[in-house]
């Protein structure tokens, strides 16, 4: 990975070691894909202040994350089907996060199940939740993560209505999948990913697969997902999540000032600003544009964290200016696993603590404590 020098590299090497189907499923957003450009678009129009001579010898990433030491202010976001990115892709993710020292958030919708990541690490990681329709199932998951010890649980609550992504329905990512003769040669012109997927534990998903009666085959269990995203849920059912997860609560996908009002009412202790990296609601704000004023609405009230749009460490210095306590990335650390594995991972990690160190040096600041809004040219 000696020439791979930033997240974009990453994203290229991953372009051509993975079949476009899954390549287009990380890389791709909904509908006119606007929402999804706005949100690197409006970051990279946040400009910093360039400061000199100040001693900028004893700069440190480190910080705490929901009051518990993290090496920086980055969480790897959900993202479902990493295993499909790489055999066993979510313990690769998990592995890459804990050695760096930041938190790991599995996905509901991961290829392994939470038992398997679990057993292959050893710290905690936190779990993703999404509620399905069948709550009984949804019971039983929330049980799972809190005997594999999970740490947090993120509760996603901008997924009961699914955003069509055109790109995946035309790669036939479809419910129930299909194949294609272009698709079938994609995936032999590729034949290191498809040994490492091959290898892996599992190749459909793991939370799922023998937990739910009739899902055994994988046409049956992707219409049994897509069928099960809950347009009913709303606020009332908050109660209900927390009467079985007694730990560390957040709530990801909020938007808008009156529902993160909304969201300080609850008892979670956090929240994340995020438009699901424009993969949901077109047309919706980019997530760094309404960071500010959810801050002044409940940042003294909950920990609020950011994502969408990150591909650098100076977007995690533009999101800490505007408030933000820490980031989450999806795609960027996506495309490294698919690149390479849990070194491809982990080069994510570090290509953005490296940019992160730097743009703080450039701007006058030793810690993550003092990063506020002095360090922009606004
Ligand atoms: C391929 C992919 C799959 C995702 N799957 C989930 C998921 O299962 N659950 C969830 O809460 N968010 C999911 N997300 C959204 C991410 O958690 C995160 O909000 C988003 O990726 C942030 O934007 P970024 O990719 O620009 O960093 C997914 C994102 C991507 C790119």
């Amino acid at each position: 990975m000696k020439h791979i020098t930033c997240i974009e590299d990453l994203r290229q090497l991953h372009k051509r070691r993975v079949p476009r189907a899954f390549f287009d499923y990380a890389d791709r957003g909904s509908y006119t894909e606007d929402t999804l450009r706005a949100n690197s678009e409006d970051l990279q129009q946040i400009k910093f202040r360039q400061r000199i001579l100040v001693d900028v010898s004893r700069r440190h990433l480190s910080t705490t994350i929901l009051g518990e030491p993290a090496a920086m202010p980055l969480i790897l976001a959900p993202v479902g089907l990493l295993g499909m990115q790489h055999g066993d892709g979510e313990i690769h993710a998990c592995r890459a996060a804990q050695a760096a020292g930041i938190p790991f958030t599995q996905s509901t919708m991961s290829i392994c199940s939470i038992e398997d990541i679990a057993a292959a690490v050893d710290k905690p990681f936190w779990f993703q939740l999404y509620v399905m329709k069948d709550r009984g199932f949804i019971k039983s998951l929330i049980e799972r993560a809190i005997a594999a010890k999970c740490s947090a649980l993120v509760l996603t609550v901008d997924l009961q209505v699914i955003g069509q992504r055109h790109q995946d329905i035309k790669n036939g990512m479809a419910v129930p999948p299909e194949w294609s003769l272009s698709k079938l040669l994609d995936f032999a012109s590729k034949p290191a990913w498809v040994a490492g997927v091959l290898r892996g534990k599992r190749r459909s998903f793991g939370n799922i697969v023998g937990h739910v009666k009739g899902t055994e085959d994988l046409t049956k269990l992707s219409e049994w997902t897509a069928s099960q995203f809950d347009t009913s849920l709303n606020w009332k059912d908050l109660d209900w999540i927390r009467s079985i997860w007694p730990g560390k609560l957040i709530l990801k996908g909020i938007l808008d000032v009156e529902d993160a009002e909304e969201a300080a009412k609850t008892g979670a202790q956090a929240l994340v600003v995020s438009n699901h990296g424009g993969r949901q609601l077109d047309g919706a704000p980019s997530s760094i544009e309404v960071l500010p004023e959810i801050v002044d609405a409940v940042g003294s009230k909950m920990e609020i964290m950011f994502d969408g749009g990150i591909r650098s460490g100076q977007d995690v210095m533009r999101a800490l200016a505007l408030g933000a306590k820490s980031c989450m990335i999806g795609r960027a650390y996506a495309y490294g696993l698919g690149a390479g594995g849990q070194a491809g991972v982990a080069k994510a990690i570090d290509i953005i603590a490296k940019e992160l160190t730097t743009t703080m040096g450039l701007c006058g600041v030793n810690t993550i404590a003092e990063i506020d809004d002095n360090v922009l040219a606004i």
